[in-house]
């Protein structure tokens, strides 16, 4: 994974150019408090369907062009835990739900339509579970997250940026997304700096008015799991059984991306079975459908954007390849393909105007910078609300005591009353 190591030994951010913006007119938004101009204001009493539009004083650019320099320093990413949530969505700091890839023969025909109306059940995702199952998951291993040290600070985490693998792999393909915006709510508490996404209204309403065919091709990517991966170590996949969404295992990761400190967790599909295998993450496999590629207009858009998404979200927690089912109209896999992370720029060079990792890693480290700058009072009960559209720039609120506060009380108390030589 050649790109995990530093690829920039003298990182100088002298003469790059900047994208920070100074913006004077109003961001167009229910803003409610502007950190600039009023940071100690003591109570904000908007939310976010209420306020005022105040103007924002910093916005981000998100332009390719400002990241076209050297691929930034990306430290190899170390596991340090794994958690599962069970059938009930229930949170265990083990890796009970870890699945072992079983590989199919060439031409294996799955059906993924099997059991969409009678096998499935189906994650609630109108819970927002925001950053809950990662503190929890902190909490029980904080001893091994601590700043050592015998300074005042020494039971605070030694961690700039806590969050999911899913925010960081938006942050990344920002540059070369035209579709969907997003919001990211950021919370700083103890010297941390918390990073959740915040629904966006047209997500919502995109959710709300899927058709029956989009929330059945939902499932084909689960249902490939389920034709792929075994329980156990010399188990067998059984398609036949009950597929149910709530279950996960997730690993938490810790690295550095330039100057940030970064911890965070993604769901893990699968690992590779043989006892010779390397160490996680480097043992794990990422397992995705696709429409079969017919043309070379399919087959460029694949290298485009699918290409994008995959690379992204493997090459953030050191998994090495992606397994590909790709799958006709009807929904049966007729091809599978294994992806290495580290030969997809490769694959993609011939594409003209295509995209780089360069740019997203450097547009994502620009942003943490962005964030680390602007997030600055050390407060669980404030938020900043990053927001961005596609073809706009990175814009900013900043919310007291709203419905946005997403640490909840238990973690906050826990963080705030013990110290972690007490978690047992
Ligand atoms: P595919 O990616 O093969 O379509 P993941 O690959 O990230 O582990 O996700 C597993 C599956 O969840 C996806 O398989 C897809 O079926 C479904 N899924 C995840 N995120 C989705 C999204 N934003 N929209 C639609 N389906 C999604
Ligand atoms: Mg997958």
């Amino acid at each position: 994974m050649e790109q995990h190591r530093s690829h920039n030994p003298n990182p100088s951010h002298q003469n790059r150019p900047s994208a920070y913006k100074r913006e004077r007119e109003d961001n167009g938004r229910n803003h409610c408090e502007n950190k600039h101009s009023r940071p100690n204001r003591p109570q904000n009493q908007s939310g976010p369907s209420r306020g005022q539009n105040p103007h924002s004083s910093l916005s981000l650019s998100t332009r390719r062009e400002l990241y076209e320099r050297d691929f930034p320093v990306y430290k190899q990413p170390v596991e340090v835990g794994c958690f599962s949530l069970d059938s009930e969505r229930r949170f265990f700091n083990d890796g009970r739900q870890m699945r072992y890839y079983v590989e199919p023969d060439r031409s294996p025909n799955f059906d993924l339509r099997d059991g969409y109306k009678d096998r499935f059940i189906k994650r609630d995702d109108s819970v927002k579970e925001k950053l809950d199952h990662m503190l929890r998951w902190i909490l029980a291993n904080r001893s091994k997250l601590s700043a050592r040290g015998t300074t005042a600070s020494s039971c605070d985490l030694d961690i700039d940026f806590v969050t999911w693998r899913g925010h960081l792999t938006k942050l990344l393909t920002a540059p070369y997304e035209t579709r969907e915006g997003w919001q990211l709510a950021v919370t700083r508490f103890r010297g941390t700096l918390y990073i959740s996404e915040v629904e966006t209204e047209a997500a919502r309403r995109d959710q709300e008015n899927r058709t029956e065919r989009h929330e059945e091709m939902m499932y084909w990517g689960y249902k490939f799991e389920q034709y792929t991966c075994a329980d156990t170590v010399h188990g067998r996949p059984d398609p036949g059984g009950v597929l149910n969404t709530n279950e996960a295992f997730c690993t938490v990761v810790q690295t550095r991306l330039a100057d940030h400190r970064l911890l965070f967790s993604g769901e893990v599909d699968c690992r590779d079975k043989d006892p010779n295998a390397p160490a996680a993450p480097a043992c794990y496999i990422e397992l995705k459908t696709s429409a079969e590629i017919c043309t070379p207009k399919q087959r460029s858009n694949f290298h485009r954007f699918k290409l994008l998404k995959w690379w992204a979200q493997s090459f953030l927690p050191g998994v090495p390849r992606v397994v590909a089912g790709f799958r006709d109209e009807e929904g049966v896999v007729v091809a599978l393909e294994t992806f290495p992370i580290s030969k997809i720029s490769h694959l993609i060079k011939n594409e003209p105007n295509c995209w780089k990792p360069t740019v997203c890693m450097n547009f994502c480290s620009d942003f943490l910078s962005f964030v680390k700058h602007i997030a600055t009072e050390d407060n669980p009960s404030v938020v900043y609300l990053l927001s961005w559209e596609p073809r706009r720039d990175v814009t900013f609120s900043v919310h007291r005591d709203s419905p946005y506060c997403f640490l909840p009380h238990w973690f906050v108390e826990e963080m705030t009353s013990s110290h972690p030589s007490h978690q047992s």
